[in-house]
Parts: structure tokens; sequence; C-alpha cells
């Protein structure tokens, strides 16, 4: 018997060390999706949807349970509370639920409830479980920078027996109208309903009870087979308090589009989940997992969450933000009003979904727009802006799992200048380290880092290096010790330290809700303490849902603990953003008195993660497919509140073939965060390997993207400033074109007015793009003015070696045009711009800039201008009305003083513009420059070049015709 399990043991380990070799080695296989948790698998997801299902069913006779009290209602400036009494059986029993709803000066409202028994800590946890009594309701700390100022002026217009009514907001055109019996509320603008909270009676909290030990269930007994322990894949999550899920329908009526709550792949305008041809049969999933090898088209979760919803029509957009880390799903389904017999079925469509989260309290933001842009603007005066980024973070990255030695870096370095092909970032995965000892380097591959960072920064370029949370157990290790020593790390569930597998096998996590985690993961990145990295290093942050390879669903027990006592369950979706902050807060005290921007990447993230980096869409495929769903994917990242989004160009998982990758590279471009990435297995592609023509078309690409940094810098300040998508989908730039809502597959890079249709199709030559307005269109390369139709889609060609991309009439594109190794290298560059006419005969643009690296800006060091085109003249003026003179400028302020503007090209120029001759006047001096006109020609526009105008960027300027 001994001899029997000694085998098996060796066996055991035999077996253990070739699946993790495998899991290093093994060629793609598709995602086991049933690893993951379809919503019949998950308890809290069954239950509510049942619940859904009896209210359905008994709709005519279906009472929630809820209702307010009456006498327990007040209000006082800006906030309405009373309590909710739940009716939890036949017996007449009820639990109480305080509610709030608070209306903010920024025009939205919150709306939260709590469980009375357990703010008042009175229950019993089982297992002798240390966890928090309370429900989660710290979200807010994390998530929240503003915007939540009680608004004084809210007023109670109406109260009586069954409803009140709140005016509030912007000329007090917002109405809540809270009804009693049962708990409702209807959110309205100008008099009509936009957003309605349990209007379907589905709203949910289960609240706490014993755990009764009944053998023997009788009929009609609730069934509590998910309530207690609950099993899946192997794993029994204990859950100490037992049922305690939040569930609310929100209805938006007369909308028929939803956006948002990413990370999934799919469509931008969410699918139904409730079935039916072309609908999803699960509900949209936000339960932050490494999903090995994605599939597409699905609610399945992702590796991130933002729970922000817009509902839009034509006319309207407006949403909400459920502000709860737990495990969450959603479901949506749409309904035809047939309430007026004469529409014949062709009546308003609305939209009601359905959210369910397993633990934590209520607490809901509602925005009633009325534009997209003010839900981006409203959801970011909540969560934050984008932070400015580096600007070379804004440029091309070239990453793959994994250059291997300093060497490799070098000569990949190298490469790219011989092939004259720009890049900025090269980046080092897992495999730089010493043993997968973050902090370390592998001493033979990687002896000597600093010459490669010299090499890179001798050409203005930057190094990032993989940072990932789980910490290598293994003694005599410095920061395993200290993990150990100091408590830092997460617990499990018996308040012992946890321990899971993850790439350097046995490990430890961070816990990154301890502030004294957070003060002692600063002191690693040190350039004292991390030895080897310089200033042009900078941080990736992957695994961090964390991933755990031997976990639930690959992540961690949901019973485990974080500081505070806090259940792994209730702060899932926020682990991503805890860590990223914490490698942000580090990156800011590498040094005393170094104040740069960081730049992270994080793969997993949550509202508010934009104030901290930017993220990807990890694992993705060199397929087809993947390339395609890459679109939507950062589409919505942009709409949702963080727009520094891009996808793995190339694909991670496969070998692409050589028009995927040069198509990948022109859609790439147009991703704000554009990386190529490969895994370990793949082939070499960096551009300079594609061969002819290949490399060609793919370095023009790059070049195109370095040529428009400037368009690109000034469309990030911008979601910097008001929340606005880097890149912008056509429901967000025309609201009110509803043929327009659906499209996800072409964009508008900020205000440019730039329409980039990207090919993303095997051996597509042309492409349809839809065009939103009756302005007029030209070809970005050519200038032909295309013969476009308002709603109507334009055939362009687009054979491999071209990138289908429009330019919008009334637009002024700020351009360098001198293609350089790295944007460093353009800093000081002059610029073009090129306006482009519009029917009406003007043009406006915008360009900011500033160092692209410290925080000066925050002190005026910046310039800022508006171009305009009009009345026969070309003028820029401070975009801000500053009096430009009286900054005082420091150092790269007076570098700048040297850049100018080379070149004006106006594209669609009126014939008055026919001149030899430009006149320029700047700064009380006025001169005269060479100026070519071009008659238009064969559908190409007539066009104008001024050359070497010469006037200084940061000064105003005219610039006419000197006929
Ligand atoms: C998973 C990430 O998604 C991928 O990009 C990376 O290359 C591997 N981890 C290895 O670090």
């Amino acid at each position: 018997m001994r001899h029997t399990i000694g085998v098996s043991c060796k066996w055991t380990t035999v077996f253990a060390l070739l699946s993790s070799l495998l899991l290093l080695v093994t060629p793609a296989v598709a995602v086991k999706e049933h690893d993951f948790k379809k919503c019949h698998q998950s308890g809290f997801c069954q239950r509510n949807r049942a619940y859904a299902d009896a209210a359905e069913a008994q709709s005519s006779t279906w009472a929630s349970p809820y209702n307010i009290i009456h006498d327990s209602i007040s209000f006082d400036n800006g906030q309405l509370k009373a309590t909710i009494l739940k009716t939890i059986n036949p017996n007449g029993d009820t639990e109480r639920f305080p509610l709030t709803i608070s209306f903010h000066k920024s025009g939205t409202a919150r709306v939260g409830v709590d469980e009375e028994k357990r703010q008042n800590k009175d229950i019993t946890l089982r297992h002798d479980s240390q966890a928090r009594k309370e429900r989660y309701n710290e979200a807010g700390s994390w998530v929240l920078v503003g915007g939540v100022e009680l608004d004084p002026e809210a007023r109670l217009s109406h109260q009586d027996e069954s409803q009140v009514n709140v005016n509030y907001g912007p000329d007090s055109n917002h109405e809540a109208v809270v009804r009693l019996s049962p708990f409702e509320v209807d959110f309205r603008r100008d008099g009509a309903s936009q957003v309605k909270f349990n209007d379907r009676g589905l709203f949910n909290m289960e609240h706490w009870r014993q755990k009764v030990d009944n053998p023997e269930p009788k009929e009609g007994d609730d069934d509590q087979s998910t309530w207690w322990d609950e099993k899946f894949g192997g794993n029994t999550d204990t859950k100490p308090r037992g049922p305690e899920s939040v569930a609310l329908d929100i209805s938006f009526p007369g909308y028929e589009h939803v956006y948002g709550i990413p990370e999934h792949t799919g469509s931008l305008s969410l699918k139904q989940t409730r079935g039916g041809e072309g609908n999803h049969e699960d509900p949209y999933r936000l339960f932050n997992s490494d999903v090995f090898e994605y599939v597409l088209d699905s609610p399945m979760t992702l590796y991130g969450a933002i729970p922000f919803m817009q509902a839009h029509r034509k006319g309207s957009t407006v949403g909400v933000f459920w502000l709860n880390a737990a495990e969450t799903w959603i479901d949506i389904i749409k309904s035809k009003d047939s309430t007026n017999p004469l529409s014949l079925g062709k009546g308003k469509t609305s939209t009601h979904t359905h959210w369910m989260s397993e633990s934590g309290i209520l607490d809901v933001f509602v925005f009633l727009g009325p534009t997209p842009r003010d839900l981006t603007m409203q959801y970011g005066e909540l969560t934050g802006y984008t932070a400015m980024p580096q600007e070379f973070a804004v440029a091309y990255h070239q990453c793959r799992w994994n250059y291997i030695s300093d060497d490799d870096v070098k000569d990949v370095d190298r490469r790219f200048d011989k092939f004259k092909i720009p890049y900025d970032v090269i980046w080092l995965d897992l495999e730089y380290t010493d043993d997968r000892k973050y902090f370390t380097w592998q001493p033979d591959m990687f002896a000597d880092p600093i010459s490669m960072g010299e090499q890179l920064a001798s050409h203005g370029r930057n190094l990032v290096v993989l940072i990932d949370p789980h910490i290598k157990k293994v003694d005599g290790w410095a920061p395993s010790k200290e993990l150990i020593a100091q408590k830092l790390a997460v617990n499990n569930k018996d308040n012992e330290m946890y321990e899971g597998w993850c790439w350097p096998g046995a490990s430890n996590w961070i816990d990154c809700f301890n502030p004294k985690a957070i003060e002692w993961w600063k002191t690693l990145f040190q350039y004292d303490s991390f030895k080897g990295t310089m200033e042009n290093t900078f941080i990736w942050n992957d695994m961090n849902e964390p991933s755990v390879f031997n976990g639930p669903e690959a992540s961690m027990p949901r019973d485990n603990m974080h500081f505070g006592g806090w259940e792994h369950r209730d702060i899932h979706n926020l682990n991503g953003l805890t860590f990223h902050n914490a490698t942000f807060q580090g990156m800011l005290s590498r040094k005393k008195g170094e104040l740069r921007r960081p730049f992270i990447l994080t793969r997993s993230f949550y509202s508010g993660s934009q104030r901290l980096g930017a993220m990807w869409t990890g694992d993705n495929q060199a397929e087809w497919g993947h390339l395609e769903a890459s679109l939507p994917m950062v589409l919505n990242q942009g709409i949702a509140g963080f727009p520094f989004a891009g996808a793995d160009v190339g694909g991670f998982f496969g070998n692409p073939e050589k028009d995927l990758l040069t198509r990948w590279y022109q859609t790439g471009i147009f991703y704000p965060f554009f990386r190529a990435h490969a895994h370990i297995d793949s082939r070499r592609r960096e551009p300079y390997l594609l061969g002819e023509p290949y490399t060609e078309i793919v370095t023009q690409a790059i070049r195109l993207r370095y040529a428009l940094l400037p368009a690109w810098y000034t469309a990030f300040y911008q979601a910097n400033v008001d929340g606005s998508p880097i890149v912008r989908p056509m429901f967000w730039t025309h609201p009110d074109e509803e043929a327009g809502f659906a499209i996800d597959d072409q964009l508008f890079v900020g205000s440019t007015g730039l329409l980039a249709k990207p090919i993303v199709q095997q051996g597509k030559e042309s492409t349809d793009i839809w065009i939103p307005d009756d302005e007029v269109y030209y070809d970005y390369f050519s200038y032909e003015v295309k013969k476009t139709q308002k709603g109507k889609h334009l055939t362009v060609a687009a054979p491999l070696d071209s990138i289908p991309l429009l330019m919008r009439g009334g637009h002024v594109i700020p351009r360098r045009d001198i293609p350089r190794r790295s944007a460093a290298m353009m800093r000081f560059d002059d610029y073009t711009l090129v306006a482009t006419v519009s029917k009406a005969g003007t043009a406006e643009g915008e360009l900011y800039v500033d160092d692209g690296d410290s925080f000066d800006y925050e002190h005026g060091q910046y310039i800022h201008r508006t171009f305009a085109l009009q009345d026969g003249a070309f003028t820029s003026i401070d975009a801000e009305g500053r009096d430009t003179k009286a900054i005082k400028a420091g150092t790269w302020l007076q570098q700048m003083e040297n850049v100018k503007v080379d070149k004006i090209v106006i594209v669609g120029a009126p014939a008055s513009w026919d001149s030899a001759k430009a006149l320029v006047q700047s700064e009380g001096e006025s001169w005269t420059t060479s100026m070519q006109y071009h008659k238009a020609d064969n559908g190409r526009a007539a066009f104008v070049t001024i050359g070497r105008v010469g006037a200084r960027i940061g000064h105003d300027f005219t610039v006419k015709p000197n006929l």
C-alpha cells in the first residue's frame, strides 16, 4: 500500500511538472468556457433570474415586497432619506433597508440602499469567520474623485401618501419621482421618464438569515442549494454570510440602444441576453478573470469591469453607474411599445436591464444627459478623467513574450533604425526576471540592463518591464520575506496568508487594499532598490484580476480575506485597480524630487483606472475575427471613460499571416494604445521581418501614426479635461443619426474630423464607409472630394497598401511631417497644419502640447491653440484666451519658442486663395511666403500649400493670400 502511494505521489509530481511545462509551451487551445461560470452555475445569478421569471410569469399580480415607510421620509440639503421595509414571509415579518437618494450639483442623482441589521453588525458569521459583518461600502473611496457635492437647490416639490417628487439638476428640469409602495424611482427630464428603478419589481436585497439545518425540506420551502457552501469546478466557497446578493431592474423607456459595461467581446450596441435569434443566452458578466483565449461575440466576462451603461436614442442619452465591486451580471431585454394600437408594431423600443451583484450595498448613479458628451463628462467628474499620458506612450510600442536578453533588445532597437521604422518603447515580459522574482534581472541574459536602457535613451526611447502582483514564495528573497513578515498579503478564509500558484510557482499576493502594503510596494520601485532601472523604465501590470492558476475560475477564493476584514468576493472587481494604483504610487516615488507622469499598463481594471494608465484587451488571437473584434472593444472603452485602450497588434496567440499582420498595423494605428505583442511560442514578427511589400506598408502606417501624434496628443488632452473618447463611435459624434447607432467598425479620431474605417476582413480590397452628415469629405491621401450622401455608404477602394481614411470638411489637423526614430526626437519639430474646408467655407481645429513628461502643465506650461479658417484668413489664437506673454516660460516652453508652423495645407481652398504669395502676420510683424494653389482636378479638391510659414506655434498669427 505504501509503495502504491509512493508511486502515485511520484507520478503526481511528474504530471504536475509536465502540466506546468505544458502550460508554457502548448499551442493555443480554445477557451475552456466551462472553466468559467454561466449564470445557472452562479447561485445568486440563478436566484435573481428565477425571481425575474417569477415576476414575469405573475406580471399582473406580482408585488414587489419592498415598501417605503411613509413616516421615515426626510429631505434635507439635497438628500432624501427613508427606510424601506421588506416583507420576508407570508407571516408579514419584515427587514429594514435604509435608503438615501442624493442629488448632486453636477446633475447626477445617487441611490443607496443598505441593510440595517448588517449596518448594526447584528448578525453572526458561519465557520468562525473574521470577515466584516457590514455590506461592503468602500468602493466609492477607491473610485470617486468628485461630483458628489450635494445640491442645496434640489427641492421636494410634492409629497403625499403614495409618492414624493424631488426637482433637481440644471434649471431644475430633472425630477425624481419616488413611489412608496412598492419602492420605485422614476427619473424624469423635462417631464418625461428616462430611467426607471424597480419598474418591473425585481429589486432584491437578500437579507441576512441564520442557516437552519433542515434535514427534510418540505414542498414550498426555499431552495437553499446555492445559499450556503457553493461549489464550482472542484472548489467550495464557504460563504460565511450566506446569500447576500443585491439586484435591481433599471428600465430605459423609449431607448433602443444601450452601450458600455466593458469588458466583453461583441457589438458596441449591447445585445439582449435572454435568448432568441441573434441574442445572448446569458447575461453580460463582470467578474475580472484571466480568460485564456477568449471567445468572440460573447457576454462572458473578461479582465476588467466598468459597470457604466449609457442608453441612447435620437435626441437623448442617459445612463447609470452601478458602483459595486462584487461579481455582477446584467440581463438586457427590449420591448416594443404596443400600447398604441395605431403603431402597427412599429412603436418605440424600450430597453430593460436587470443588474445582479453577489454582495455589497446598492449604490447607483443616474445621469440624465441629454447628450453622449454630457454623459462622459458627468461620469468623468465622478470617477476621474484620463491621466495626461507620457507623450511616448501615445506612439508605437514593440512587445513580445519575450525579448530574451539585453543584447536582443539592443539588436531589435538597431534593426528598427536600420529599416527607418519609428518606435518609442520596447517591452520586457516575464522572462527578464531571475526565476520570476519581480524587481530582479535574469543574471546571464540581462547582465547589463543599464547599458540597454542607455542605448534606448540615446534615441529618446523607453523600456517597459512586467511586474505582477504574485510574489514568489521563496526563502532568502527580500520582497517575499518582507511581505510575509509585515503581513502585507491577502489572507485565506482562516486569516492565514493565502498561498496559490502563478508563474513563479507557489506565491503570495500583495494586498493593495492595505495602505501599509502600498507604502512597502512604493519602496521597491526606487532606482536604488530596483537596480537596473532608470528614468526611461516604465511598468506593465499583468495578471491583476488576480489570476491564480489553481484558484476557482483561475482567480482567488471568494472567501479570502483582505485588509479591513473584507472578503475577496466584496472587492474582486476592484482588485486590479488597487494594484495598478500601488504601482502608480511606486512610480511617483522612484526618486525624491522626481515628478514625472507614470506610464503603467494594466490588464485588469475598474471604473477609475483611467486615472492611472492604459489598458489592453488581453490575450487575443492572430485571427481575422479578433482583429475585427478589437474595434468595438476599443470604442467601448472610450465611451466608458477609459479610452487609453488597445489590442495586441498581430494577435497574442498564433502566427498571423502577412496580410493579417499588415491589416492589423493599419488598424492598430487607430488604437489609442498602439502596441504589438506576441506569445512566447509565436514566431518573431517585428515589422522589418515581414519582407516586402509588407514591411514598407507597415512602415508607412506607423509613420502615419507618428505624423499625426500632435492630433492624438490633443485628443488625449480632450479626454483629460472632459472625458471625450479619444476614438469616437458614430452615435457619440452624431447622436441624432439613428442609422449610425449600431455602427462600431469605423471611428473619428478625437475632434480632428479624421474618419477611419480599417480593413479587418481577409482579402477585402474595398470598404463601405457610412457617412454621418451632409458635410464634405476628402480622401486623406489624395484630397479627392468624395461623392457622399448623408446616411449612405461610400465605397472606397482599399487594396492592401491603403488605409480607408477620410477628412471631414471643417477641421484643422495638426501634424509633424518629418518621420524620425521616436516621438521624443520629433518633440521640437515644426508643425504642418491641414485645414479641410467645410461646405460653409470654414475650418476649425485645436492643438494642445506640453512637455509630455512632467506635471508642469498643471502650472500653465503648455501651448493650447485654436485654429480657424474663415473670411479668407487662417488664424491661430490661444484656445483659452490666456495672455501667453504673461506666462513665465520654463525650459520646455522656452524651447518651444523656436518651434514654428512649417506648412499650412488648405484642402478645398476657394479660388480666393489663388495667389503666389501668402501674407503672414504674427507678433507685430508681417512677412510674405510662397504659396501654391492647385486647381480642382478630376475629382480632386482644389488645395493650397503655404510653404515655410515661419510663425511661432505658441503665438497668435494670421495667414492670408497676398493678393
Ligand atoms: C498574460 C498576458 O496577457 C500576456 O500579455 C503576457 O505575455 C503573459 N501573461 C506573460 O506575462
